[in-house]
């Protein structure tokens, strides 16, 4: 057995997940604007355009923008003329993630709506059925999230969801913080839900990802 480590996620970034400039620059000004660091890294954010590829999403839905560095990432894996809404809470951060996607080229694929994701989700039903999601928001919400997502993806749609494994925090029952015992919650959830196809990509913190099979 293979055991993942820094190693060879470092070569598995170096061969496969080569950002760009505006990648590159999104990622390093995120923190200088005084976001915090909390981006996908880019193998996981490789992994999600490729997942938003092969599903042929046009049309996609993110929740938890910060500096629009994974919108990015999927964004660029949508079909062409495909749309991405992204969600985010913080005005200052949807602002600063517009000017990325600006700077990406992608204003016109990209929409940031500026709110809690409960109360924006209801708003999109006029948007769905979305062929690919992705949630990386409070660790409270994804359960929710989730439930709102199955009902509104295709059959055959892909949700993902970030930090599957919370740096490993999720094995410790004992010593989990509140966002591990969430997303020990929410793995159980997704694992329990015969709609879906699941498991989670190892890679970085873990991309639990599900694929809807059935209403
Ligand atoms: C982990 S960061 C997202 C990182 C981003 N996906 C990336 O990789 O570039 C989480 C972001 O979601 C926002 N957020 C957290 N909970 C939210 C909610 N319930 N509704 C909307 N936005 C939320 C936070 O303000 C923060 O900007």
């Amino acid at each position: 057995m293979t055991t993942y480590n820094h190693h060879l996620s470092r070569y598995h970034e170096g061969l496969f997940a080569i950002e760009d400039q505006a990648l590159r620059f999104a990622r390093e000004n995120t923190p200088k604007k005084g976001l915090p660091p909390l981006n996908v890294r880019p193998e996981e954010g490789r992994f999600l355009q490729i997942v938003a590829r092969m599903c042929g999403a046009d049309t996609a839905l993110e929740i938890g923008t910060l500096g629009g560095y994974s919108a990015i990432w999927i964004a660029r894996g949508l079909l062409p003329g495909g749309r991405l809404i992204t969600i985010e809470r913080d005005p200052y951060h949807a602002e600063i993630a517009r000017q990325h996607l600006h700077i990406a080229k992608l204003d016109q694929c990209v929409e940031v709506r500026v709110g809690e994701a409960p109360a924006v989700l209801p708003g999109l039903e006029d948007s769905s059925p979305f062929d690919f999601i992705f949630v990386d928001a409070d660790k409270s919400s994804y359960i929710d999230c989730y439930d709102w997502a199955i009902q509104h993806l295709r059959i055959g749609g892909v949700f993902t969801a970030h930090n599957a494994f919370r740096g490993g925090a999720i094995l410790n029952a004992e010593t989990a913080d509140s966002a591990a015992l969430h997303i020990q919650a929410f793995n159980q959830h997704v694992a329990g839900d015969e709609r879906a196809l699941s498991m989670i990509y190892p890679a970085g913190d873990g991309t639990l990802v599900a694929v809807k099979i059935k209403d």
